[in-house]
């Protein structure tokens, strides 16, 4: 029986070597795993057993910034395979799992993006999902032509139209339009095909798409901005959004706020999974959770510790203070950083922390949550989460891969089955079966019916 008349939707979110900074250290960690493909098949078939909703791989087109001495200590956001390419050979080994990655509207052009959606659709039979960001990572412009990174009101413009846009290119053709009748030598009807003639303010998209209606309709529409533009943004398209909330109360204002934004764009609010971000360290007891969860942190460099602490921290500087200082006085945070800052600081003040005591706290998972204990700790969260309306479920960020994953595959997937909270098997053939979301009918089907 289950708790509530839903079922938790689970995602794991693959950082190459693992969430974990010093993922990578881990002795059963797969150092080159950025680039292992071997890897990669091996993690998401695992994923598969576990009846993971979906997989996801985050983006940015470019190296992350920070210290050169920060840097060179870290596997993350440096250099990995390109993830719409890699989906695409886990769609030929996997069968049931969704494939999720991140592809931004800020350097893109819409006819791309819709193109390589649909194509991944079509090679995973129906489990694409599009992870729809504007780049927060100033260098990616650097890359692009362009000496700034457009401010965010301007990007969230361009994004609203870009995914319009790819939306129409999604149905350039009806679902039956191709015939391929060797009798008659048709091989599509020439009236099931439309062309877009978009002509905006940002893009001028003639169309039609040169890969037919995907299997899905529209691949899921996935977002993570966390801004008023953000969630605005979401109300009006997302039918997954992840979350980074600091605690179970936040995560409940999140989630109503923007639940409660979506009726003015004509949405029901079960059109939408709320998933925050969940890092796990789970053993078979406590002592056995502290002791992988210690291991970890010992291996966080200070130069690593304290350039992400700067990071979370909307880029302060922190290069002049020793690593035992308390944390200096830091002017208010603006909306940029979505009140982690201001929780941080209060954080620090109330528990008079140094900024080693505060990088061990939050370096680890990069400033995110982290749960640690046994299974019932983790499993009593994560219901309490679920039934008090903090969310629809969890995007699990794995500390160090295989193993972290493994861990929370064999003792809390079972214990959450258990109680009745998460799917025994698959339930559908694609990535909107498996969520309970309809096939969206084409814009030219609206029309006519
Ligand atoms: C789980 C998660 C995954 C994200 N993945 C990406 C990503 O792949 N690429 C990216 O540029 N930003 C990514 N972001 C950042 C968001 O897209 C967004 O820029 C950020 O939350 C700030 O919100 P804002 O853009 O509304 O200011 C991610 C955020 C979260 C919580």
């Amino acid at each position: 029986m289950s708790r509530t008349d839903r079922d938790m939707v689970l995602g794991v979110f693959f950082n190459y070597t693992g969430h974990h900074v010093a993922s990578w250290l881990h002795p059963e960690a797969c150092a080159d795993a950025g680039v292992n493909w071997a890897h990669f098949k091996e993690i998401s078939q695992a994923a598969e057993r576990g009846k993971f909703h979906f997989i996801f791989f985050a983006d940015w087109l470019a190296v992350r910034l920070a210290s050169e001495a920060a840097l060179s200590r870290s596997s993350q956001y440096t250099a990995h395979f390109e993830p719409l390419t890699l989906l695409g050979a886990i769609a030929a080994v996997t069968e049931r799992i969704g494939l999720i990655c991140t592809a931004t509207t800020s350097y893109n052009e819409p006819y791309h993006v819709a193109r390589k959606f649909a194509s991944l659709d079509f090679i995973s039979g129906g489990r694409a999902g599009w992870n729809v960001v504007t780049s927060a990572n100033p260098a990616e412009a650097w890359n692009f032509g362009k000496e700034k990174h457009y401010v965010r009101e301007d990007r969230y413009d361009r994004a609203r139209e870009f995914v319009e846009v790819v939306k129409g290119l999604w149905d350039s053709w009806d679902d039956d339009a191709f015939v391929r009748d060797r009798e008659s030598g048709i091989y599509f009807d020439p009236g099931k095909v439309h062309t877009l003639d978009h002509k905006g303010k940002h893009f001028s998209v003639r169309g039609p798409l040169n890969v037919p209606r995907a299997p899905q309709g529209h691949p899921v529409i996935v977002q993570a901005g966390a801004s008023e533009f953000g969630k605005d943004f979401a109300a009006q398209t997302a039918e997954i959004v992840f979350v980074a909330p600091p605690d179970m109360k936040a995560a409940q204002g999140f989630y109503a706020d923007l639940k409660g934004r979506m009726a003015q764009y004509g949405r029901s609010p079960d059109e939408l999974k709320i998933l925050p971000g969940l890092n796990v360290i789970v053993g078979e007891t406590e002592a056995e959770a502290d002791a992988k969860y210690d291991f970890l942190q010992s291996r966080i460099h200070p130069q690593v510790g304290k350039e992400i602490l700067s990071t979370i921290l909307g880029g302060v500087d922190l290069s002049s203070y020793d690593i035992d200082d308390p944390l200096p006085e830091l002017p208010d945070s603006d909306e940029a950083q979505g009140g982690t800052r201001k929780f941080v600081v209060e954080m620090a003040k109330r528990e008079n922390l140094t900024i080693k005591d505060l990088y061990l706290r939050l370096a680890g998972a990069r400033g995110k949550r982290t749960i640690k204990g046994s299974v019932k700790r983790v499993a009593d969260e994560m219901e309490e989460w679920f039934v008090e309306g903090a969310c629809d479920g969890f995007i699990t960020q794995p500390a160090y891969l295989p193993g972290s994953m493994d861990d929370f595959i064999d003792l809390v997937i079972p214990e959450l089955q258990r109680r009745g909270l998460f799917q025994r098997d698959y339930r559908g053939a694609t990535l909107r079966d498996n969520l309970g979301f309809k096939r969206p009918k084409s814009r030219w089907q609206e029309k006519t019916t």
